[in-house]
């Protein structure tokens, strides 16, 4: 795992749109797996800068986005297709045809959405950069505490501390929804890289957990310690509660002069 510190969330966002503009502008058609919540939302409006100022289009890029609400219409403003059209698809290039969620319909069945969604990652080639947020209880997507490290995308249900961490996105008297579709541990697993990022103290129990370990379900994200290129972008609030933060500083001064020598990927 690659552990970079910055100062705050903008040089965190600065520094996840060169490798998506990187990606992007290398491989002709590239596959980007895509988060919600707060924190990409930065990442998101450099990418939209880098468009507008034609350093990056999207128009070859195929997107998977982790999670969905269950039963929530693409039209309802509190589904996650609502919050990329809002944050990213309406302000680029990208073909919207292929933008895909595992969203799972009311009267539709979440176990056949479930293998659709795997086989069209599949199709498009498989993922290859994956960006992430982290939950505060250690999720990744909507895959909860104990969530099997071996599992594909299938409906999940939200824990307490989850609904509670979202509800502040609704409103007093608004439907949250308690169930979702969610890619699996696994299928972010896949990901030729990973892109985690995590901002704030709230977040730095969840990322001692990811980084230091134990690997175990009880932090979902800790899985991520199986992957060959898992990088992640924290502030310092975030990485507060790391031991050996010297070591991730001086380790990234060496990676900085190893990508500019080398570029940032080598498996795609
Ligand atoms: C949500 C999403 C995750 C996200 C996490 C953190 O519930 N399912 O994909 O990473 O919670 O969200 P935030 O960035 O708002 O802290």
């Amino acid at each position: 795992m690659q552990v970079i510190i910055f100062d705050d969330a903008q040089q965190i966002a600065e520094s996840a749109a060169e490798w998506v503009a990187e990606l992007i502008n290398k491989k002709s058609n590239p596959v980007l797996g895509l988060a919600t919540g707060s924190t990409p939302i930065s990442l998101y409006q450099e990418l939209v800068k880098k468009y507008k100022a034609g350093e990056l289009s999207f128009s070859n890029t195929t997107s998977f986005n982790l999670d969905e609400y269950l039963g929530i219409n693409e039209k309802n403003e509190q589904s996650y297709r609502h919050f990329m059209n809002e944050n990213l698809f309406d302000h680029v290039d990208i073909n919207k045809y292929k933008t895909f969620l595992p969203t799972c319909n009311q009267g539709e069945n979440p176990r056949e959405q479930g293998l659709d969604y795997e086989d069209k990652i599949a199709q498009a080639g498989g993922i290859d950069l994956q960006i992430l947020g982290i939950g505060a209880n250690g999720h990744i997507g909507f895959n909860e505490p104990t969530s099997s490290l071996a599992s594909r995308t299938r409906i999940k249900t939200l824990t307490q501390q989850t609904l509670d961490d979202n509800s502040r996105l609704f409103a007093a008297d608004e439907f949250q929804p308690t169930l979702a579709m969610t890619m699996g541990i696994a299928t972010i697993l896949d990901a030729r890289y990973v892109l985690l990022m995590a901002t704030g103290k709230n977040k730095a129990k969840a990322v001692k957990a990811m980084v230091t370990g134990p690997l175990s379900a009880v932090c979902p994200a800790s899985s991520l310690q199986l992957h060959e290129n898992a990088i992640v972008l924290l502030d310092k609030e975030a990485a507060s509660e790391l031991e050996d933060q010297d070591y991730y500083v001086w380790a990234d001064k060496q990676n900085v002069k190893i990508n500019q020598e080398f570029g940032l990927y080598h498996n795609y």
